[in-house]
């Protein structure tokens, strides 16, 4: 079945109403589109949950901190359609940049505190334009339920709380990061990685995987992180922005994992810069 794109907000308006007069339940995944498999899984839990689903893909000028980064940035369109076909989904909300950001618009979402840390620290401004974006994407599909990626945890914390904190009546459901066989996050980003750095790519997970083991046998996680930060440089990694163990509940540095915790990363290689999370068990 071909996948109707919808590009204005009166069409998407049009559909929606359609379907809450019918008692249906709506399911929103917001992407920035050249989908992959990661994406997809998102699309495949919306659409066990929620009559109807539609399937955002708005490349976000608001939450790039460099202009070459937003120029740079996979747009694949057609495939998207296409790779969306199997499911059977009920729109993608592909709009124009006036259907967001209207001649005029002045408003920003900021959601304090755990936007201070990782991502946030290295990205000024980044979680401003997603959590400005997703309210928009949120109130004009009013959705009933958004699927996000745990693969970017730090937003999936950031949306959770400005949905809160904004009374908009949705649930945020996080789902598991999807890996290549090979262990790497599937991201848009890795399209853009050289044959060679898409080799040493896996490093950084590989590591990761080590180190949430060791962690498990009680060392420090000051004992491990250094010597973890040289691994990656001595690969070919050029720059480490964070290394870090963080509680799941408001992103507090831990040196043990006392209470649910995951280990954060985040690495340039090749002038891509790739980030990963994973659960760290908690230990006594
Ligand atoms: P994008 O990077 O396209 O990701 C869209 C969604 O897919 C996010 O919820 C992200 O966490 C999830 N995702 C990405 N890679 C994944 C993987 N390997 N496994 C599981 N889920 C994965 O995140 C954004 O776009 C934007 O910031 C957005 C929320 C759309 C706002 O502009």
């Amino acid at each position: 079945m071909t996948t109707p794109i919808i590009r204005t907000l009166a069409e998407l308006r049009a559909a929606t109403h359609g379907w809450h007069m019918a008692g249906e339940t709506i399911g929103v995944v917001p992407t920035m589109g050249a989908l992959h498999d990661g994406h997809l899984s998102l699309v495949a839990a919306a659409k066990a949950a929620c009559d109807r689903v539609i399937v955002t893909i708005f490349v976000n000028p608001k939450q790039f901190n460099q202009a070459s980064d937003l120029d740079n940035y996979p747009r694949t369109e057609e495939e998207d359609a296409r790779k969306l076909e199997r499911f059977a989904v009920d729109a993608v909300y592909a709009p124009d940049v006036t259907q967001i950001y209207p001649d005029g618009f002045c408003t920003n979402v900021s959601v304090k505190g755990m936007t201070d840390v990782l991502c946030g620290a290295h990205r000024a401004g980044h979680f401003d334009g997603v959590a400005t974006v997703v309210t928009k994407l949120f109130t004009q599909t009013s959705a009933d339920k958004a699927f996000f990626g745990e693969k970017d945890f730090q937003q999936l914390m950031v949306v959770q709380r400005m949905a809160l904190d904004l009374d908009i009546p949705i649930e945020v459901i996080g789902c598991p990061t999807i890996r290549e066989e090979d262990g790497l996050a599937m991201s848009s980003r890795n399209l853009l990685l050289s044959d060679r750095a898409r080799v040493k790519a896996p490093l950084l997970n590989d590591i990761m995987d080590e180190v949430v083991v060791q962690l498990g046998q009680g060392i420090a996680f000051s004992d491990l992180q250094a010597k973890a930060i040289a691994r990656l440089e001595a690969a070919g990694f050029t720059e480490i922005d964070y290394f870090e163990v963080r509680s799941c509940a408001g992103l507090k540095l831990l040196d043990r994992p006392t209470e649910p915790a995951r280990l954060f990363a985040a690495a340039w290689l090749a002038g891509v810069r790739l980030i990963d999370n994973i659960d760290v068990p908690e230990t006594a």
